[in-house]
Parts: structure tokens; sequence; C-alpha cells
């Protein structure tokens, strides 16, 4: 099977990569010539688990392919998706510049049947868009070619694509007719070994499916947010709050972590767009902008723990070490990061920030320059500092040598935004300890 992923960001790549392990003759498409060439020369440009022994494998094995020329290679594809980029508009609602784009370049060119796939997260109505696109573009040339659209969000998260594309809890597939249905349970037999589930349904509720996915997770998270600052106010532990309301099936264990707010390329986009199309439909979603305005807050907890613990001596010329960049581990992912909010506060206060993240520092590098002291490692950060923030929960900081981090900063105080740390140990230590909720 011949299939074609435009964009190669961390779904198109990801899923493309895995679609060619599966057997299928895969090409990645990307308007973006430094990108292709660099995946050509199996530079991988993003950071992700796993992922460069899996394209090294196969594109060695001829199944995966890169190039920036859509047109060219439209006519040997049974599939085309696209997994283009969908950034949030100054309103919050997703730009679909590139998806339509792609539409029509795949309208100017097709002259068989193909089954035209959406990946990236778009709002509802997108697929529909997508198809008048295409059809205008044959019409332009009075061409006669058949083709369909689907839906098929993407559910993995950065930092386990690989694993979450070849196990998902579910694939969702919109579709509107039996021949795309037919071609896209095809695509998929390979993974059912896995015992997953592909439901089948009509395109907006696929389009739907993956909002409602991402607004329910992000809800979850703001509403231990702010659980957790209710649980300090009244001498409460969140921790045992979590384990208390886990352990009911209907709520379930995961997603229940209480921290310094969610980032990424998911949540707060989707959040946002999903209140965008409600208020478009005349509708306002009261819960999800609840769920965005905590998150904005959530993400200053740290910085207002730090002001509150140094009261009024203020944070004027004070060096703040951070642990973690990323907007979680694994990933070198900084959009929407809490550290982009924290760094320019703390830089607004007049601190010195040393900081230190195990992938993400060029990233950090590339959006703020120097506003950085750039560590070599974790201890390197603390050196005469007067806090030490931790924003990602990396591994390996979750063991550190506590006496030698006492003795090494100015004041021993340590805000843990990920609820890692252990308030005895650090206590012992002699070390005052903060985290998020108890
Ligand atoms: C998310 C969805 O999980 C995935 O299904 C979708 O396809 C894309 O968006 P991702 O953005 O990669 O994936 O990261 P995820 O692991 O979901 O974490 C998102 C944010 O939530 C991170 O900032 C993380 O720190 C935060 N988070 C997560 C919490 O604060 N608490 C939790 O309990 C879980």
């Amino acid at each position: 099977m011949n299939i074609a992923i435009v964009g190669t960001g961390y779904v198109g790549l990801v899923s493309g990569t895995c679609f060619a392990d599966t057997g299928a003759i895969v090409t990645c498409v990307d308007t973006n010539a430094e990108k292709i060439q660099r995946l050509q020369n199996n530079d991988i440009p993003i950071y992700e688990p796993g992922l460069v022994e899996l394209v090294q494998k196969n594109v060695k094995a001829g199944r995966l392919k890169f190039t920036t020329d859509l047109a060219s290679i439209v006519n040997e594809q049974e599939i085309i998706f696209t997994a283009v980029g969908t950034p949030p508009d100054e309103d919050g609602s997703a730009d679909l510049t590139y998806v339509l784009q792609v539409a029509k370049t795949i309208g100017q060119s097709i002259n068989k049947y193909v089954v035209v796939v959406t990946k990236s997260t778009v709002p509802v109505g997108t697929a529909k868009k997508v198809k008048d696109t295409i059809q205008r573009e044959l019409d332009k040339r009075g061409a006669k070619v058949q083709f369909d659209v689907a839906s098929n969000p993407e559910f993995l998260k950065e930092g386990n694509a690989i694993k979450d594309f070849m196990s998902p809890d579910r694939v969702v597939i919109g579709v509107e007719s039996e021949r795309a249905k037919e071609i896209l349970s095809r695509l998929y037999k390979p993974f059912l070994i896995n015992n997953f589930r592909v439901i089948f349904m009509d395109i907006p509720s696929a389009e739907m499916t993956k909002y409602a996915a991402n607004s329910m997770l992000a809800t979850r998270i703001s509403f231990m947010n702010d659980m957790a600052n209710l649980c300090e106010l009244v001498h409460a532990d969140i921790n045992m709050v979590r384990q208390g309301i886990g352990s009911d099936t209907r709520i379930g264990r995961k997603f229940l972590y209480a921290g310094c707010g969610y980032g990424g390329s998911c949540f707060p986009k989707d959040v946002k767009a999903l209140i965008k199309t409600a208020d478009d439909n005349g509708y306002s979603m009261e819960v999800l902008k609840a769920v965005e305005h905590v998150n904005e807050r959530q993400k200053t907890v740290l910085f207002k723990k730090l002001e509150k613990a140094y009261g009024s001596e203020g944070l004027k010329g004070k060096t703040i070490a951070l642990w973690g960049l990323a907007f979680k581990p694994e990933t070198d992912d900084m959009r929407e990061s809490t550290a982009l909010v924290i760094i320019k506060l703390l830089k607004d206060a007049g601190c010195t920030i040393r900081a230190y993240d195990p992938v993400a520092m060029n990233e950090c590098k590339r959006r703020v320059g120097d506003a950085v002291v750039y560590c070599h490692d974790m201890y390197d950060t603390i050196d005469q500092a007067d806090a030490l923030l931790l924003l990602t929960e990396w591994k390996e900081f979750r063991l550190p040598n506590w006496n030698v981090i006492a003795r090494a900063m100015r004041r021993p105080l340590v805000i843990d935004g990920r609820n890692i740390f252990d308030a005895k140990e650090l206590g012992e230590a002699g070390i005052e300890y903060h985290c998020i909720g108890q």
C-alpha cells in the first residue's frame, strides 16, 4: 500500500514512520526543503525516543522516503494524510491555511481515486472544506476524478509517540463512503494484533472527538490544580485526595496530577479552538473558559510562592535555578511551556536565571536567547542560588543529592512544580520545601 503523509512534525513523522514499519510504502512530504534534506540525511529534526532508529530502519528497507514535491507523487498514492500544522489565529481559531493549501495541490494534480485523510486537529467542518477545495481545483481543469475525504485524528503523546501510535487505546476514523472505510481498515489492519479498536463514525463526530478528548484531559488537570490550591488553604494534601478519588473506576487514576500548569502544542490550542467554535455557533463553553483561566493562573503559582518566601526583601538581584524547560519530560518542545512564563516573571523581577534541561536547552536559546544562563548540568544551576524551581519532572531530577545542594545554595529553598520530591528528605537536609497542593 502506498501512502503519503504531508507535514513532518511530530504527528506526521511519527505516523509515517510507524505506517512504514507495518509494511506500507510511505512518502513524507514537507514544503520546508531544509527539513526534508535533513531527514534524507538521517538527521531527525525533533527529539522523540526511538524515532531515529525507526526512521533509519525503514529508510534502509526502502519503505520510507522524503520529498518536498507533493504534486509529483500524489498519483502513486492510495491514501494521502495531511498532518500539517493548524496554529491558532489571534482569535484562537485553528488556522487552516496549510491544510487547504495541501488540498489545493491535491486537486490540481490527481488523476485517479485517492482518499484524503486529515490527521491534523481541525475544527468540525474542515473535511467539507477540504473536499470543496479539491473539487474546485478539479472543476477548474475539467477533470472528472473520484476521491474521498476522511478524518483520522491522532491521539499520540509527545515523548511516548511511537508506543502510543503502535498500540493506541483506539483509532477514530470519520468516513462518508464504504470505499474509504475499506481502504482505511486495510491500512490499520496490522495494528489489530495489538487488540485495539477502530471506531468508524461520521466525519464531524471524528473531528469533534479529538477536541473533546483533549479538552476533557485539560479539564481534569485544571480541576486538580484548582483543588490543589484549595488543599493548601485548608491543610489537605492533593496527593492523598488524588489517590482517594482516582481509585473510583469512574474517575480513574490517570491525568490527575496537580502541577504548575499544562503546556504543549495541543491542550492550550485545542481548548482555545473549541471555545472559539462554540462562540462562532452562538454558544459559550463556560467550563472550558474556566479551564483556560485556571491554567494561565497556575503557570504563575511557583513565582508567587517564591515571592512569598522572600516577602518584603523582594526578588531583585536574586539568582534562581530552574530544572526543566520543556513542557513535559522526554521532549525538547517548549510550546506553551510554564518555563516561558516563569522566565519572563523572573526576568521582570530582576532575577538572574540559571537553567538546565536534558534536551530543551537549544530550544530555550532559540526562544529567549541570553535571558537565561545555560548550565551544563543540574548541579551547575544551584551554585549560590537563592531558590531552585522544578518545572519539568525529568527522571534524572528525581533523586538528587540534597546535602550537596543544600551546601551549594545561598538559601536552600526548593519549590517543586511537579510534586516529585520527598518533603521529609529535603527537611532532613535542611532545605525549605514548597510544592503544589500540600
Ligand atoms: C496531549 C494528549 O495527551 C494527546 O492525546 C494529544 O494527541 C496531544 O495532546 P501531549 O501534549 O503530548 O499530548 O502531552 P501530555 O502528556 O498529554 O501532557 C500535556 C500537559 O499536561 C503537560 O504539560 C503535562 O505536564 C500536563 N499534565 C499532564 C499535568 O499537569 N498533569 C497530568 O496529570 C497530566
